[in-house]
């Protein structure tokens, strides 16, 4: 095919074809047998469940689904920008898929994500990655049958980055892999532009889906038998901002808590400028909502969380941990933590040590610090070597690991209510689960349980598991 890049107009976002009905008989007419494509996604939570549109797309147009490359006449891969790292990742991914192209000239390769929205990457894309034939952006998913049958009868690669302002779109047909636990997007996109971080820029700006749609889509999916909804956001705590309704999360939560239905709820991500009592208050009193709290601080030094453009203190962030272990009984937290953002001293990173060791966190989400073009902390001089960063990276390691263990240790004796989700990964027979603060849990018992709540007594703690006894 020759290299010719053809951009969606502005217009496309507003096009109503039915171009799903189109490509599903293209399929009918081309192909012999029924064509099945392997769909990757990279990175976060909320990629997944783009994916899962995606994989609900494709379903709807007619593919079936393998996770074998040779097999596949379309390849999808769903990227992360956040950090170098998964970049590279797709890069290199790309570059492994060449043999395939060429053994399949026809497989359709279609890369999409907040990856693609970065113009240096296209760019790349077009020049070295030709064997890629649709690129589109996060906001471009529901016009995927669009560019499959542009691309299809016109052979030309298709490229889609526009953003029609319209947030998440309604009513697209989702193909979920869980049957226990489904996540529910309530808004896409930031506006905190934290320094470090790339998300503002890809995702667009934040927009909220209305209560009434997340609730009727968690309704159905608990009709449908699931036991535990994902509430997901980049900030659900700033949820509700520029809808019509007078709504905030603390609302948002109530609503989906008084759905009928023996269920959990979680949510991710909160961000502690955002966090309220309110909220707190409403975690307590909603029996569903677990008491377990991800609330990434990123960092212990004021000086460098102002740098950060964070929005509060490390005061004020253990103040929200001192009210919510008042108020949420066995309130658990996680969080996620930056080593290394430019100018940070050893002795900033001891304030995060310090704070680390108040909270008591039974997990932590560490991340180096990766430089991101187009950010303000790009900017910033960053003085201190790659090692030095990595020794106070495994330094923090090294004691998160023991206060994980400690806590852990503190529930043998325990019984807690475990929603089992699966087999177990250590030996045969056992079934593996979470309990309310999301810790894994193992113990002994049949298949027949999988998708059910039940109480384990915990009997030993491991760095990253319980293991207990069924109480049947
Ligand atoms: N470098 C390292 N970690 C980052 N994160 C976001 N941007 C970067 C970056 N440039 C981390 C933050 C965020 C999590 C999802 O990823 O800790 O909370
Ligand atoms: Fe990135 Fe900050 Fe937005 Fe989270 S809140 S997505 S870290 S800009």
């Amino acid at each position: 095919m020759a290299n010719i890049w053809q951009q969606q107009p502005l217009a496309a976002a507003l096009d109503l074809t039915d171009y799903t009905a189109k490509v599903k008989n293209y399929i009918l007419e081309h192909f012999e047998d029924l064509p099945l494509a392997y769909v990757h996604s990279f990175g976060c939570q909320q990629n997944t469940a783009d994916t899962e549109k995606i994989k609900g797309l494709l379903a709807q147009m007619g593919y079936g689904f393998t996770t074998q490359l040779e097999n596949a006449s379309l390849v999808l891969y769903n990227t992360c920008a956040v950090r170098e790292n998964a970049e590279k990742r797709v890069f290199g991914t790309l570059g492994a898929l060449k043999p395939y192209k060429r053994q399949n000239p026809k497989m359709v390769v279609c890369v999409c994500g907040c990856m693609v929205e970065q113009e240096h990457v296209v760019a790349k894309i077009k020049k070295s990655y030709q064997l890629v034939d649709i690129v589109f952006g996060t906001h471009a998913i529901k016009r995927l049958p669009k560019m499959l049958y542009e691309h299809f009868t016109h052979q030309y690669h298709v490229i889609d980055l526009l953003d029609d302002q319209q947030g998440i779109a309604e009513g697209l047909p989702i193909l979920r892999e869980d049957t226990i636990k489904a996540s529910v997007p309530i808004m896409n996109g930031c506006d905190n532009f934290c320094s470090y971080c790339i998300v503002p820029y890809v995702r667009g700006r934040e927009k909220s889906r209305k209560s009434e749609d997340i609730v009727a889509e968690c309704r159905q999916l608990i009709k449908q038998g699931y036991k535990e909804i994902l509430l997901l956001g980049q900030n659900v705590n700033s949820y509700g901002k520029g809808l019509e309704e007078n709504i905030n999360f603390a609302r948002l939560l109530q609503k989906v808590n008084a759905i009928e239905g023996d269920f959990r709820i979680r949510f991710m991500t909160s961000h502690p400028k955002d966090c309220t009592y309110e909220l707190l208050d409403t975690i307590a009193a909603c029996e569903k909502v677990c008491n377990h709290i991800h609330l990434p601080v990123q960092c212990g030094s004021d000086r460098v969380l102002k740098e950060m453009n964070r929005h509060y203190t490390a005061g004020q962030y253990l103040e929200l941990v001192r009210y919510a272990k008042e108020h949420i009984p066995n309130v658990t937290f996680t969080s996620d933590i930056i080593v290394g953002f430019p100018g940070e001293t050893y002795e900033d990173f001891l304030k995060t040590i310090a704070l680390i060791k108040e909270v008591r966190y039974h997990l932590l989400y560490t991340f180096l610090y990766s430089k991101r073009m187009g950010t303000r902390a790009a900017l910033m001089p960053d003085p201190v070597e790659a090692a030095e960063k990595s020794r106070w990276f495994n330094e923090l390691l090294q004691v998160q690991d023991a206060i994980g263990l400690e806590i852990n240790q503190s529930y043998v004796g325990k019984t807690l209510r475990v929603l089992i989700d699966g087999p177990g990964r250590t030996a045969e027979g056992t079934l593996c689960g979470r309990c309310e603060s999301n810790i894994i849990v193992e113990c002994k018992g049949s298949a027949a349980y999988i998708g059910q709540f039940v109480d384990v007594k915990i009997t030993q703690a491991f760095k990253w598991a319980l293991v207990g006894d069924m109480i049947i």
